[in-house]
C-alpha cells in the first residue's frame, strides 16, 4: 500500500507542517503502508496559466513535475495534503498544485484513492483550511478520512503535545484502515456523487471544446453519454 504526501511548505522537511505530517505517516507506516513525501518548492509545480490545454489534451504544457506527480498519485492508494496556514488559507505552493489539478477535478481522476489533510499555523483558525483541503480531495474523486492541525503557539518548544501527536497517528492509521476496507462514509459518498453528476454534465456540455475530458469519462467513468 502506497501513500503519497504533498507538502506545500517552503521550510520543507525542517518545518512545523512536516513535523506534524511525520506523525500521520508514522501511524500509517505502523499499519504497513509505504510512504513518500513530495515537497513543493517554488518551481516544482508552477501556477496554472488558464490555457485550457489540459482539458483538451489531458496534459499540461508546462515543463515541471506536475504530470509525473499526477501519475504517482493516481498509481498510489492514498494522498495526504500538508500545508502551513498562510493568511487563512493553504500556501501558494499547494494552491498552485490544486489549480493545476483542474483537469483532474473535471475527470475526478483520483477516483478510488483515500486521503487526509494536515495544517499548522502560528495562532490557529486552521479548521476551515483542513475542510477546504478535504473538499478539494473529494472533487478529485478521493475519499478524505479526516484531518489534523496544530497552532504552534499552543505547542511545547520544538514539538507537539501528546494529544496532537496521538490525533495525527490515529489519522494515519485510519487512512490505512479505510484503504484496506474500501470504506466510504455515506455523507462523503453523497457529496462525491453529486459532484460527479456535475462534472459529467460539464464535460458533456463542453465535449467539442474539451475532447480529452469527454473521452476520459466514456473510457474510465463507466459513462456512455
Ligand atoms: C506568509 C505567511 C503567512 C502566514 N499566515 C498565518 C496566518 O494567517 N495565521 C496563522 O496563525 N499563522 C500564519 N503563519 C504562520 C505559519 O502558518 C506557521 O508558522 C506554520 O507552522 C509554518 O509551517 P512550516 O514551518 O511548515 O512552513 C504565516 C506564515 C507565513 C510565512
Amino acid at each position: 500500500m502506497k501513500i503519497i504526501s504533498i507538502l506545500g511548505s517552503p521550510h520543507g522537511l525542517k518545518g512545523n507542517t512536516a513535523g506534524l505530517l511525520r506523525h500521520v505517516l508514522a501511524g500509517a507506516e505502523s499499519e504497513g503502508a509505504q510512504t513518500d513525501v513530495i515537497i513543493l518548492k517554488g518551481d516544482t509545480v508552477l501556477p496554472c496559466r488558464g490555457c485550457d490545454i489540459c482539458h483538451k489534451k489531458g496534459r499540461c504544457v508546462q515543463n515541471d513535475d506536475f504530470e509525473s506527480l499526477k501519475e504517482q498519485i493516481a498509481g498510489a492508494d492514498g494522498l495526504v495534503l500538508a500545508s502551513p496556514n498562510y493568511i487563512f488559507n493553504v500556501s501558494a505552493q499547494l494552491k498552485a498544485f490544486m489549480d493545476r489539478c483542474c483537469g483532474v477535478v473535471h475527470c475526478m481522476q483520483f477516483w478510488g484513492n483515500y486521503g487526509a489533510s494536515v495544517v499548522t499555523s502560528g495562532g490557529g483558525g486552521d479548521e476551515p483550511i483542513v475542510d477546504y483541503m478535504n473538499h478539494f480531495l473529494i472533487t478529485t474523486g478521493i475519499i478524505p478520512v479526516g484531518g489534523v492541525s496544530a497552532a504552534m503557539s499552543e505547542m511545547p518548544e520544538g514539538g507537539f503535545t501528546n494529544q496532537v501527536q496521538e490525533k495525527a497517528r490515529t489519522l494515519g492509521r485510519r487512512l490505512v484502515e479505510a484503504i484496506s476496507g474500501s470504506e466510504v462514509p455515506s455523507d462523503i459518498n453523497q457529496l462525491r456523487n453529486n459532484f460527479r453528476e456535475r462534472m459529467k454534465l460539464l464535460t458533456s456540455y463542453r465535449k467539442e471544446e474539451w475532447p480529452y475530458e469527454y473521452q476520459y469519462w466514456k473510457e474510465h467513468m463507466g459513462w456512455n453519454g
